[in-house]
């Protein structure tokens, strides 16, 4: 089988050949002695031109009957048609019914709205729009390997059952069995979850803590998996399952880790300019007219810095066009992250040093004892899309925060002892990788970078 992707990359080297295509027909219209079919086999988001003749071949009644969305397999010649709307054309010598599908198939040929195509999440890979996202998606996805792996990062698979809350947020989502029968939790002895683990067990919010035990393994690591959030917020990038991207780098520090994301988020965009060039037109026509701006923008150029006192002294006179005013303590939402990268930087920006306060536990204390070594990197489009930090490697230090926070130690015993066994300066971060897909095709809605998202009051799938 030829894919419809290498016909377009180079169409004229296929001239007068032989091809054998299998998709999925977009539209079909015929007259009694020829039709056209627009067939899109996923490969690109454009679709090949099929021409049959009733001389040609033999079903030519069934195949001028089939409706949009059936699945064919053609077989015939490849015809350049420099005068014509599309650059070349199939002429079909037999034309091969795998599939019908019916007048109801719901992509029919015009433009649908993305709330109408997430109610048929099984059936909008089909589409342009969730087409492309996706190949990017996987395009990026292994972009992020192959730059860890050439850096000689370890994978490691961290755990998605876990007892620990790493962010300390209380978002879990509880893992339980459904033994009802259980005579200790008849009994009530038992709270749902205990059974199955001891402890109450929950889905993971993030990779880290893990992380860190092999970072302090084998130098550099990372993650690359799902994470859950019980997060209640129905906003337009916040999903209870996503999946996140978490290095983390031993003999390193927060400027180190910074570097790293940097050097990282070039690396992908520049895989996905090359990879997915067709792609990215498509989503700067549609989507962005700034995107391709954008990305190769950010190839070229260093990013922002500034520390989190800075950013609020920015954003303070700016107040009155908040919907939450900030001043030094508050946390820095959406709002202030999109005026920061959007309107005051115009490129990606690390804030850093941010009060302890709002961050977690787990963070390394700054000498001013008021804040930590964390950083976030904001982006136009989607404000945070990476969140990090040095971690605390000082017993003592990590203890008292722990006692601050009404940390139970005991159920940290073992991340306590990567401090007392060999503990060094430490850091990394965690990249929502739906997040970067947003910022990668512009597209606003995290629920159109997922394949099934999982959302508050998403459809059932
Ligand atoms: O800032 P967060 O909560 O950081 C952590 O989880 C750290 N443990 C990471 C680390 O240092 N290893 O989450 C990291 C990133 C965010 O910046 C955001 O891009 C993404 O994960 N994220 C979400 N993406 C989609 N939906 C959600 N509900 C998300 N919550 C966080
Ligand atoms: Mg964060």
């Amino acid at each position: 089988k030829t894919q419809v992707y290498d016909i377009f990359k180079d169409s004229a080297s296929f001239n007068e050949k032989d091809v054998t295509i299998a998709g999925w027909v977009r539209s079909n219209r015929h007259s009694n002695a020829f039709g056209f079919i627009e067939l899109n086999d996923g490969s690109c988001f454009k679709s090949i031109q099929i021409v049959y003749v009733t001389a040609d071949i033999e079903n030519f009644d069934e195949i001028s009957r089939l409706n949009v969305g059936g699945a064919i397999i053609v077989r015939g010649k490849i015809v350049l048609t420099p005068d014509a709307k599309q650059p070349f054309e199939v002429k079909a010598a037999k034309i091969d019914v795998e599939g019908h599908s019916t007048p109801d198939y719901p992509l029919q040929k015009k433009r649908h709205s993305v709330e109408f195509l997430r109610e048929i999440a099984h059936l909008r890979p089909r589409t342009n729009l969730i087409g492309a996202a996706m190949r990017v998606r996987s395009e990026a996805a292994f972009a992020i390997h192959k730059f860890f792996n050439e850096r000689n990062f370890v994978y490691v698979h961290t755990p998605i059952i876990t007892a620990s809350d790493c962010e300390g947020a209380g978002e879990m989502f509880r893992v339980t069995t459904l033994d009802v029968e259980n005579p200790l939790r008849k009994e009530g002895k038992i709270d749902f979850g205990e059974d199955f683990f001891c402890k109450n067990a929950f889905l993971t919010v993030s990779g880290q803590l893990n992380g860190e035990a092999y970072a302090l393994a084998y130098g550099n690591i990372y993650t690359f998996g799902p994470t859950f959030r019980a997060e209640n917020s129905n906003t337009n990038r916040h999903a209870a399952e996503f999946w996140m991207i978490e290095p983390e780098i031993a003999f390193a520090d927060l400027n180190d880790d910074m570097r790293l994301a940097e050097d990282m988020m070039k690396y992908v965009v520049s895989h996905v300019l090359e990879k997915c060039s067709q792609e990215i037109s498509f989503f700067n026509e549609f989507m962005d007219k700034t995107l391709s701006e954008r990305l190769v923008n950010l190839v070229n150029s260093s990013f922002a810095h500034v520390t989190y006192t800075e950013a609020i002294n920015l954003l303070i006179p700016h107040n009155a066009s908040f919907a939450f005013p900030v001043k030094w303590g508050s946390d820095i939402q959406t709002e202030h992250e999109r005026y920061l990268s959007e309107v005051i930087f115009k490129e990606p920006v690390f804030v850093t040093d941010y009060p302890k306060e709002i961050k977690s536990f787990y963070m390394r204390m700054n000498d001013d004892n008021k804040t930590v070594a964390a950083m976030d990197m904001l982006v136009p489009g989607v404000g945070e899309l990476i969140g990090g930090s040095q971690r605390e490697e000082r017993l003592d230090l990590l203890l008292s925060r722990m006692k601050e926070l009404h940390l139970n130690e005991k159920d940290y015993w073992w991340y306590l002892d990567l401090r007392r066994y060999g503990g060094t300066r430490h850091a990394g971060f965690g990249i929502g990788f739906e997040r970067l897909i947003m910022y990668l095709t512009g597209i606003t809605n995290i629920r159109d970078v997922i394949p099934f998202p999982r959302t508050v009051g998403s459809a059932e799938f």
